[in-house]
């Protein structure tokens, strides 16, 4: 079995799957309400921050997912004490112990999470060393380190390629420097972030990514004692500090999530509130979802959304960094972009290689179409690379009952709301892997009024 299947057992098991596949039968609409908690990409973060307080962090509203899984696991073997109360969402960290780990054990945690890159500045300040083992995370493209080896390099890393990954030294300490990305990664900007709170002397970083999580990312080190000012024009500047304690946070909600859920209502042809939702993280979603000919209200503790009858209208929508229209969104649109009246475009502009899930749709009966130039609006930086990054999907398809399995996370959400969506009965395999990302997600289908049976059950 592959890397990724293993993964997908393992998660699988702990979401209370007792295989990893299941038979759905489509057609009806989602309708109920579900809840969403802390946002994965923030947690995972927060979670690592707290390797450089001087007294324990407190973490709310954590969502029960793998990957937090993999973050723990790997903060255990680095000495962190973990507590995860997984039924009221809350982690206590205390990093008192904090100690190197083998590059074995650190891999054997890590399985193909990316999360281990962004161990390295905080454990250089602590420990002098960190390690980092080959890097998985989901296949969707490349996905290199070079911005974040360049980040370490410049504050001071020494960093040593080994057989089985990267040793990274701090022989001066690290010192704060100046950084301009030629993209505006999440991932990098993390890096720097979590690097500079504590480097000597001033960082300047220009060319950040800007995205709310990152933003919740600062608010979390602000209250651990960090100086971080974000300007205009995407730059943030950190004076490095002493000393940094511990923090209490309750995490920002998951916006891609659900996002995904008010897709799955849209294309069902349903109805889902979903608890926890806030409009201005998610104001871009909530336009294109308007102009598809979704509908959405907005209340105080989260956001209903729902199919209000009538024709789908096709979109163009190009995915870019915030405030665009995140990459984590295309993919559970795509599946309502099947049912809409006309030609709809997607153009991906932030991984080149992120239609691999459209092959499960066109073999259900949607007319999608890749193409490696740049559709729908402004040229990337992948459209002279021959990647296809450019889905051309026409509607209206009447979608039906396939044997599929589960590429990526954000895929894998598509591939349920395909199978939901379809005439008949789908086997979708490899569904432990959603449970990355989608906390309880088959408890909330359930919830919503899906109709499954789990294999094996
Ligand atoms: C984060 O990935 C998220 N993951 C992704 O979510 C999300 O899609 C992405 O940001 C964009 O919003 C986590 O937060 C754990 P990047 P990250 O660095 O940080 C290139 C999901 O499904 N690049 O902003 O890895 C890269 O190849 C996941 O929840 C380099 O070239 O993304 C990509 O084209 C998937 N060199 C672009 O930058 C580098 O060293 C943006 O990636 C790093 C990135």
């Amino acid at each position: 079995m592959n890397t990724v299947a293993n993964d997908a057992r393992a998660a699988g098991a702990r979401v209370g799957l007792s295989g990893d596949t299941i038979t759905i039968n489509g057609g009806s609409p989602l309708t109920g309400r579900i809840e969403v908690k802390g946002a994965k990409n923030l947690v995972t973060k927060a979670m690592v921050a707290a390797l450089l307080g001087e007294s324990p962090s407190e973490l709310r509203d954590v969502p029960d997912i793998s990957d937090v899984r993999v973050v723990k696991g790997l903060l255990e073997v680095h000495g962190v004490k973990v507590e995860h109360n997984v039924s009221e969402g809350i982690l206590l960290l205390d990093p008192a112990g904090v100690e190197s780990a083998h590059m074995t054990d650190i891999d054997a945690h890590a399985g193909s999470s990316r999360i281990p890159i962004l161990f390295c500045g905080p454990l250089l300040h602590r420990l002098g060393e960190a390690f980092i083992p080959d890097l998985g995370g989901c296949r969707i493209g490349d996905r290199p380190i070079d911005y974040h080896l360049e980040v370490l390099g410049s504050f001071g890393a020494v960093i040593e390629k080994l057989p089985t990954g990267i040793r990274m030294t701090a022989p001066d300490g690290l010192t704060g420097t100046k950084i301009s990305l030629p993209y505006p990664s999440v991932g990098a900007t993390e890096q720097v972030l979590l690097t500079a709170v504590r480097a000597k002397g001033k960082t300047e970083l220009s060319g950040a990514a800007i995205e709310p999580e990152i933003m919740d990312l600062i608010n979390i080190m602000q209250k651990m004692g960090a100086i971080i000012s974000v300007d205009t024009d995407r730059v943030i500047r950190i004076e490095g500090v002493d000393k940094l304690q511990g923090y209490t946070h309750r995490a920002l909600f998951d916006r891609n999530e659900a996002a995904s859920w008010a897709s799955a209502a849209l294309a069902t042809g349903g109805d889902v509130f979903v608890g926890g939702a806030q409009q201005a993280e998610m104001l871009t979603f909530l336009n294109i979802f308007r102009k598809v000919g979704g509908a959405f209200e907005i209340h105080d503790d989260g956001i209903r959304f729902y199919h209000p009858g009538g024709e789908l209208k096709p979109v163009v929508v190009e995915t870019d960094v915030h405030p665009g229209f995140m990459t984590d969104w295309q993919q559970p649109l795509v599946v309502a972009l099947t049912k809409a009246n006309g030609v709809s475009i997607v153009h991906e502009t932030v991984y080149e290689q992120r239609f691999g899930f459209v092959d499960a749709l066109v073999k259900m009966g949607a007319n999608i179409q890749l193409h490696s130039e740049c559709l729908g609006g402004h040229p990337c930086r992948f459209g002279q690379r021959n990647f296809l990054h450019s889905a051309v999907i026409s509607g209206p398809t009447e979608l039906h009952g396939a044997d599929i399995e589960v590429p990526d996370l954000r895929g894998g959400f598509s591939h349920l709301i395909a199978a939901l969506t379809a005439q008949g009965t789908s086997r979708v395999s490899n569904v432990g892997i959603i449970s990355r990302g989608y906390g309880d997600f088959i408890t909330k289908l359930r919830q919503l009024g899906a109709d499954f049976v789990i294999e094996g059950e």
